[in-house]
């Protein structure tokens, strides 16, 4: 009889025992006694391990019994109740294959590996119990975000990727070319001539989904995107990647108001469907941070309080010029000064969300002068219905506006900015036929599993990080 493949995730949950069954999966440590050797296994389906004793009658027992850390394995036993302490499972080996052999060169098998070594194995820490945890997380945020969205009659749409426009007006773009780099068609004025490239013009790959989500909003009520975008920012710190992923709802006749709850709401649902899903996978990181802090004699606060506390209180709201008010009066040296019409700062969000709100919040009605051309003006003439979401730990999360719905001042916005108009013609006419209030925000994806994981630094919550100067894997 030939036992079932299961995984270490079905065998525990169920949990399966009294039956004959093949697991396979990486070794995470061999103790070797004389009669019999206790393997541990883990096969990356949950972050349990499952123990494993190999008797000395079985065959190959010289090579099992000494099978270094990282040997790839298939073992098929019989599960049986655990004496020990912790597991409900173990299982009594009969048989012990090496698939995979590693040798003394396996970079991890040091004990205490830094976050920036594993970022140079990157090809290898799927295998670690810190990584497998939060990639483990990063697909239940996944499955939340289509769970809360298409509860609510949202639909998913799958923006391009390659695109003609410069959605945010920023000019972080990466321009996306079939033509010979080393032998570029010019133009009579000495510019490349884009007539002959690809698509007859300069392409981009997109910096957001969110004009071509209005279009849809503005025919099918809620929609949102989940994908890749891509900035060329010269931006090297913990919160900015050149690739990363988006969520961005569109939803028409939505104000403001609207779209600030929604948001609170899908960080909030975000929190409880992980908390639900994924309860060892954020003890292990809690215990991880636990580990850090008392290492760096650092105080520890446990993340998971605080998303706990997040998860069961309003965010709070204010504008732009409260916020630079409360940045005024904060006996605080700051290293930009907070003045109205200044662009926050890092550390102007994180003080705002970790010292004097304690927690999230909304930050709403920005100056213009520093927000996208798409954003809905206010009568002041000088601010915008904007919106940016900020926690502790992170900063902005969230940035997102009600938008502008009417063609003139869209136009003259435009103009203002220095655009041109020609290549947002369609965008333009959705404000000439049938306009709607409308709304919506993007969620940095990495940015929210940073905060729920309670990880430093962006690079360690995507699975093969693009930033200036590091294309590696
Ligand atoms: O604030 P941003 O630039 O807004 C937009 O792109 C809008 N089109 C969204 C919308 O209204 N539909 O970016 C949205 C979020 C930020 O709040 C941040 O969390 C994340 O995307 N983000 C980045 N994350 C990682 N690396 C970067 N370089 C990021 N730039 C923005
Ligand atoms: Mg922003």
């Amino acid at each position: 009889m030939s036992a079932e493949y299961l995984s270490i995730k079905k065998i525990l949950s169920q949990p399966i025992i009294d039956c004959d069954a093949e697991i396979k999966g990486w070794v995470r440590s061999v103790r070797k006694s004389k009669k019999f050797s206790f393997i541990v296994l883990n096969d990356g389906s949950c972050q349990a391990t499952l123990q494993i004793i190999a008797d000395a009658t079985i065959d190959d027992y010289e090579n099992i019994s000494t099978m270094l850390a990282g040997t790839c394995v298939s073992i098929v036993g019989k599960l049986v109740e655990s004496g020990g302490k912790g597991q409900k499972v173990e299982m009594q080996a009969s048989q012990v294959e090496i698939v995979g052999k590693v040798d003394a060169s396996y970079p991890l098998q040091k004990k205490a590996t830094s976050l920036e070594y594993l970022r140079e194995q990157a090809h290898l820490r799927p295998r670690s119990n810190l990584f497998g945890a939060i990639f483990r997380i990063r697909h239940h945020m996944s499955m939340a975000t289509h769970r809360f969205f298409g509860d609510q009659e949202f639909y998913y749409l799958h923006s391009p990727i390659l695109t003609a426009v410069d959605a945010e007006g920023a000019g972080e773009m990466f321009n996306v070319t079939s033509l010979n780099l080393n032998n570029l068609p010019m133009k009579k004025d000495g510019k490349v001539d884009f007539a002959k490239d690809y698509f007859g013009k300069p392409a981009n790959l997109c910096v957001t989904g969110q004009l071509e989500a209005e279009c849809f909003a503005l025919g099918m009520g809620k929609v949102y995107t989940f994908g890749p975008t891509f900035r060329a920012e010269n931006s090297n710190t913990p919160r900015h990647l050149s690739e990363f992923w988006m969520i961005e709802p569109e939803v028409a006749f939505m104000d403001l108001e609207g779209n600030a709850k929604l948001a609170a709401d899908y960080i909030k649902y975000l929190i409880n469907y992980t908390f639900e899903h994924c309860p060892d996978e954020l003890e292990a990181l809690s215990n991880y941070h636990k580990f850090n802090a008392k290492q760096n004699g650092e105080e520890f606060v446990d993340h998971l309080t605080v998303l706990d506390k997040v998860r069961k209180s309003e965010f709070e709201r204010i504008t732009y010029t409260e916020a630079i008010k409360i940045l005024a009066a904060a006996k605080h040296e700051f290293e930009f000064k907070p003045d109205w019409g200044v662009e926050l700062q890092t550390e102007h969000e994180r003080f705002l969300a970790e010292v004097h709100f304690k927690g999230p919040v909304t930050v709403t009605d920005y100056p213009k002068d520093f927000k996208a051309f798409y954003m809905k003006q206010n009568d002041d003439g000088k601010t915008v219905r904007a919106m940016d979401v900020l926690v502790p730990g992170v900063g902005e999360i969230i940035g997102g506006s009600q938008r502008e719905e009417d063609f003139e001042k869209l136009s003259a916005r435009i103009e203002e900015d220095g655009m041109s108009k020609n290549p947002l013609w369609w965008y333009l006419e959705l404000r000439k036929f049938g306009s709607a209030p409308h709304s919506g925000f993007g969620l940095g994806f990495e940015r929210a599993i940073r905060y729920i994981t309670g990880m430093k630094n962006i690079r360690d919550v995507i699975a093969f990080p693009r930033t200036p100067q590091n294309c590696d894997f």
